[in-house]
């Protein structure tokens, strides 16, 4: 959906225009749109429509509690990987029966919290897991609901480091141990089989992986019911692409037909586990031009947001489109589009043509999916302020970090 749009030269996103939020409330600051939010989540909802299923939307790709609250409102469920998001997803109005528990690190206390806040179940991705699963359970006088995450060896063809379904990742157990781990998981008193899961990796943009995945989970689905294992969901994972220059994500249409051919008939109900393709292109970050700083081989723009503020192009070389706010008649000129913090790596954009003057703002697109939730505080820098809009309306739902606030909790000795 496209609600970013310009109106006599000006960015507006929904209602408003860009340039006021930035005199309003500041920049570097994220804004969302409510409603790309909202129809990014029906399209999952139509193009899997024939399925019976549950969008549990990761959280880790924008874990801001409005959002999560309107993933809730559209009835949405959760993935999580940690106590915090646990918390989040509650604090949020989040229905603790659609959350599903992923990570392989799963602390004890955080398994303690998820069994009292009974959750839909716990991905578990090694044996020492289960075991301490089973403690724990025990301990509290539950019953854990289980689902192995396996690990299906396809290539997933994305970056190397947002790939998780390869043998050498870290993620998820051997798809050919798994017959044995479900029997050790059954005869073990404080569990429950639930289900299974996998995931193999982010930023799909081909369809042939996750179908390949699904198809492998499915064969195993059926060797395990051959065994008297019955399982009530099949959670397929996230990881369908955006677009953020050239890319052709996957179509969701064909994704949702393919599932939908290899579910006809079969008990099991669907989970996904959608991040960026749910948020990703529902928010940008707003940045403002500090300084123009011509050089001899290049020019370079220096903005207020930087890689503390979205880490995305400094981690994986990623590209984000970068626009200006207003537009100007003067021809554009090529710019590095470079951060204030002291790194070489500190870039948001390379070789950009722009007409941009000092203390003009450009906008940062898709930057809603693992933008402010990996942001951090580096340089002693606050953390931006969020911006959520609907249609006129303008909705702070995270104030910005003050200096004196980043130091709140430090003490001398
Ligand atoms: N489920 C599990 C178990 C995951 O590990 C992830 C993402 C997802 C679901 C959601 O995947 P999505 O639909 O968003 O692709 N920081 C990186 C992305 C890391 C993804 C980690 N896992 C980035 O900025 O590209």
């Amino acid at each position: 959906m496209n609600t970013l749009h310009r109106l006599d030269g000006r960015l507006h996103l929904e209602g408003v225009a860009l340039d006021t939020l930035a005199e309003r409330f500041g920049t570097p600051l994220y804004v969302y749109s409510k409603a790309a939010l909202e129809s990014a989540y029906q399209a999952y909802a139509q193009a899997f429509a024939k399925t019976p299923h549950l969008i549990c939307y990761a959280v880790k790709a924008n874990s801001s509690l409005a959002i999560l609250n309107l993933f809730a409102r559209l009835g949405a469920g959760f993935d999580i990987v940690s106590g915090g998001e646990l918390m989040r997803v509650l604090a949020a109005g989040g229905d603790p029966g659609k959350i599903v528990f992923s990570g392989v690190g799963k602390t004890a206390d955080e398994m303690r919290a998820a069994l009292k806040a009974g959750i839909l179940c716990f991905n578990v991705e090694s044996v020492s897991e289960l075991h301490r699963l089973n403690r724990v359970a025990g301990e509290e006088g539950r019953v854990a609901p289980v689902s192995f995450r396996v690990n299906p060896d396809v290539d997933p063809k994305t970056h190397p480091y947002i790939s998780t379904g390869l043998k050498e990742n870290k993620f998820g157990v051997p798809i050919g141990d798994a017959p044995a781990l479900y029997r050790l998981a059954a005869g073990l008193p404080h569990l429950k089989i639930t289900g299974i899961d996998c995931h193999i990796g982010s930023q799909l943009t081909d369809l042939s992986p996750l179908a390949d995945a699904a198809k492998r989970v499915l064969a195993l689905v059926d060797t395990l019911s051959k065994e008297g294992i019955t399982l009530h969901h099949i959670d397929l994972g996230g990881g369908v692409g955006i677009r953020y220059n050239d890319e052709t994500p996957p179509d969701l249409e064909a994704y949702g037909q393919t599932l939908a051919a290899l579910f006809a008939g079969r008990h099991e109900k669907l989970l996904l586990e959608p991040g960026r393709s749910l948020v990703g292109n529902a928010g940008l970050l707003l940045t403002r031009v500090e300084y123009l700083k011509p050089g001899e081989d290049k020019n370079f723009a220096i903005v207020d947001a930087a890689m503390n503020d979205l880490m995305r192009p400094a981690l994986y070389e990623a590209y984000h489109g970068i626009v200006a706010v207003n537009q100007k008649k003067a021809a554009p000129q090529r710019y590095d589009i470079v951060g204030p913090i002291c790194e070489t790596g500190d870039f948001i954009g390379f070789a950009r043509d722009l007409a941009i003057d000092e203390g003009d703002l450009l906008a940062i697109l898709s930057a809603g999916a693992y933008g402010m939730s990996m942001a951090s505080n580096y340089n002693s820098r606050p953390r931006a302020a969020e911006i959520l809009i609907d249609r006129n309306e303008i909705h702070v739902i995270r104030e910005r970090e003050t200096q004196k606030g980043l130091m709140a909790g430090e003490r001398l000795i």
